[in-house]
């Protein structure tokens, strides 16, 4: 990717935006003259995300501590956003938790809270902000919507480690393709990332314990390395990019392989 800022008077807005991906794609934004509207349920870590965008980039920023599993945050933060910016380019729903274990022995409370964030969550924040999206004047796509899902939500990568994780990834992966067909009039992408093994907060920024639960599946990666959360914001980047106009409704897998290799090695 070259220099050009194509993102100049764009603004990108990222729900789970103080930890992990949701960071490294914040900062990727910048690079290229976004402005942003950082999101998360925990204040603390989107101004820790701000103050090192800040260090590098002169662009403005809104900061937004919202529960997006609730709609009546959501159409605050929807409000808030439209008296500081004319427009949401980009729409990525990250936010996600990890809850849970075999799907049928999950507890109830963990079940609830992994679909509220997981797939109602991404759900709330795109149909607040969908209709404003589409009457954007920028050509000749108006906007872009990028999922974060998994590999656990797709065919080969089902993890009955984290069952209802997976289902909720597939739900939202489901909802991409769904909201690709809705939206396409409107000149609005939307496209999904399926990250495989990445070391974030949400893996304990921990290799081992990926390395772990690779022994526990017998998972052996193509790519024999552990991904790192920049990988996945480079591929935001190009769904986010001109070069990407064209593409709707599909799916990235980002794993070195392993959905590829997994159960049949
Ligand atoms: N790390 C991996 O290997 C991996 C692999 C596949 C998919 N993913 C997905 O990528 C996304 C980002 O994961 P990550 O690894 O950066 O995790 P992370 O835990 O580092 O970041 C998730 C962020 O979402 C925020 N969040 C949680 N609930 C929220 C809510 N209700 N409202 C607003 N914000 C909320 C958290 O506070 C946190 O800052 C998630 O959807 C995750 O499921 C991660």
């Amino acid at each position: 990717m070259d220099d050009n800022k194509f993102l100049n008077d764009k603004v990108a807005l990222i729900t789970g935006a103080g930890s992990g991906f949701g960071r490294e794609m914040a900062i990727a934004f910048a690079s290229k003259g976004a402005n942003l509207v950082l999101n998360d349920i925990n204040l603390e870590s989107i101004e820790e995300t701000s103050d090192i965008i800040l260090k590098s980039y002169n662009i403005e920023m809104l900061l937004s501590k919202t529960d997006i599993s609730d709609f009546n945050q959501v159409k605050e933060m929807k409000k808030i956003v439209f008296e500081k910016f004319d427009n949401v380019f980009i729409l990525v729903n990250n936010a996600g938790v990890r809850l849970g274990t075999f799907s049928l022995v999950t507890k109830e409370e963990d079940y609830d809270r992994v679909m509220d964030v997981n797939v109602k969550g991404a759900w709330n924040v795109t149909k607040a902000f969908y209709r404003k999206m589409s009457k954007q004047n920028f050509m000749p796509i108006a906007g872009k919507i990028i999922n974060i899902a998994s590999c656990a939500g797709t065919q080969c990568g089902a993890n009955p480690y984290v069952g209802v994780y997976s289902a909720s990834k597939a739900a939202l992966i489901s909802f991409t393709k769904l909201w690709a067909l809705e939206l396409g009039s409107s000149n609005i992408t939307v496209n999904v990332i399926c990250p495989g093994l990445f070391i974030t907060p949400m893996y304990k920024n921990n290799p081992e314990f990926i390395r772990e639960f690779m022994k526990k599946r017998n998972i052996k990666l193509p790519l024999d390395r552990i991904g790192e959360p920049k990988q996945v914001a480079n591929v935001a980047l190009f769904l986010a990019s001109p070069a990407s106009d064209y593409i709707t409704g599909h799916n990235i897998i980002l794993d070195g392989g392993m959905t590829t290799s997994v159960n049949t090695m």
